[in-house]
């Protein structure tokens, strides 16, 4: 499904919808499968419906949760010399977009360097996306936007050419990578490699290690707006699947594993009880303290950054950091030699 938009912007605005029709079964099944697996588990972009987004958008102006404005830090004063590392004119590729706030200083870049831009935003919510592109059409007006509503896979696969003449930079900001574990960043990667050419980059956004109490206060602010947006999954089932979780009588759970870098969030069951689920038509037990895991936020340093990237077809060329050094931008080149 792709569909148009009239108004004043009409014409350089494409969204496509590639939310199948199954996307709601997909949901029950994987709640079904992650609840009934040992241990507990819920998959982390489904905190995304329209109050997780704003939650999201919530935490990333929280005083705990540094990323959002240290990347900022970075993209804000960087964002020249990251365009001007890719040569010519170039397409603006973003995966899990969200609200397209931090995207601005690197459109702002581009725009000063080229006549016109396609900005090819991919994101899980249609929502944001709409609304994101209107806003930035709105601010731009040499700027076109062909936009993908799906998963990070589905959207690879449905791109369509890219402009003649034109190289792409892709962006991975805001440490979304760290929701993967090694094998799933490989195959990610692998997969955006393989829509890249020789002389196309992507911008990587990781965040650091640091020491732990500075890690977990980002993931368990004073205000408890992380626990809403954790807890707002089990709002989500309640409403999408026909379930009876007792928010109240679940708690946020929130663990820096330093050996593997990790930063690992849970919904803690504070008393023994059983909870049904409609739609699958299912009845799940929780002992007290047992934990659903629903998040991994893993943390890097540039060696690996550098490992990662050698091993999925890619050389870090660059890399931009903020002043406290908490973040880092990666800039990967597509590596020379083709092979993946
Ligand atoms: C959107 C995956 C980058 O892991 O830091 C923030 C999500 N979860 N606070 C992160 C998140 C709780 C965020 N990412």
């Amino acid at each position: 499904m792709s569909q148009t938009y009239p108004g004043a912007s009409a014409d350089r605005l494409r969204i496509h919808n590639l939310a199948r029709a199954e996307a709601r079964n997909s949901f029950a099944e994987d709640v079904r499968a992650g609840l009934l697996a040992e241990p507990k588990k819920l998959l982390p972009k489904y905190f995304y419906d329209e109050l997780g987004s704003q939650l999201f958008e919530a935490i990333c102006l929280l005083p705990e949760y540094y990323p959002t404005r240290a990347e900022n830090e970075i993209l804000t004063g960087y964002a020249d010399e990251i365009v001007r590392a890719v040569e010519g004119p170039k397409t603006l590729l973003e995966m899990g977009s969200g609200s397209a706030s931090k995207t601005r200083c690197i459109i702002e870049a581009l725009l000063k360097q080229q006549d016109e831009l396609l900005f090819v935003p991919v994101d899980i919510s249609a929502t944001a996306l709409e609304t994101s592109s209107r806003v930035l059409l709105q601010s731009y007006p040499r700027l076109r936007i062909e936009a993908y509503a799906g998963d990070y896979y589905d959207g690879l696969a449905a791109l369509h050419e890219r402009p003649e003449g034109t190289r792409t930079l892709a962006l991975f900001l805001g440490s979304n990578i760290g929701n993967f574990d090694a094998d799933e960043a490989q195959r990610f990667l692998r997969a955006m490699r393989s829509v890249l050419r020789a002389g196309d980059a992507l911008l990587l956004g990781a965040d650091l290690k640091k020491e732990p109490a500075v890690l977990e206060a980002a993931y368990n602010d004073a205000l408890g707006v992380t626990a809403a947006f954790n807890l707002n999954l089990l709002v989500r089932i309640n409403r999408e699947l026909e379930a009876n979780f007792d928010t109240r009588a679940f708690r946020h759970h929130v663990a820096y594993n330093a050996e593997i870098g990790c930063v690992e969030t849970y919904i803690e069951s504070q008393r023994a009880q059983s909870v049904r689920m409609g739609k699958p038509g299912l009845e799940i037990h929780f002992a007290e303290g047992e934990r659903i895991h629903t998040e991994n936020s893993y943390k890097y340093d540039l060696a690996g950054l550098s490992r990662m990237a050698e091993e999925t077809g890619f050389v870090r060329a660059r890399t931009w950091l903020d002043e406290r050094e908490q973040f880092s931008s990666n800039l990967l080149m597509v590596a020379e030699s083709d092979a993946v």
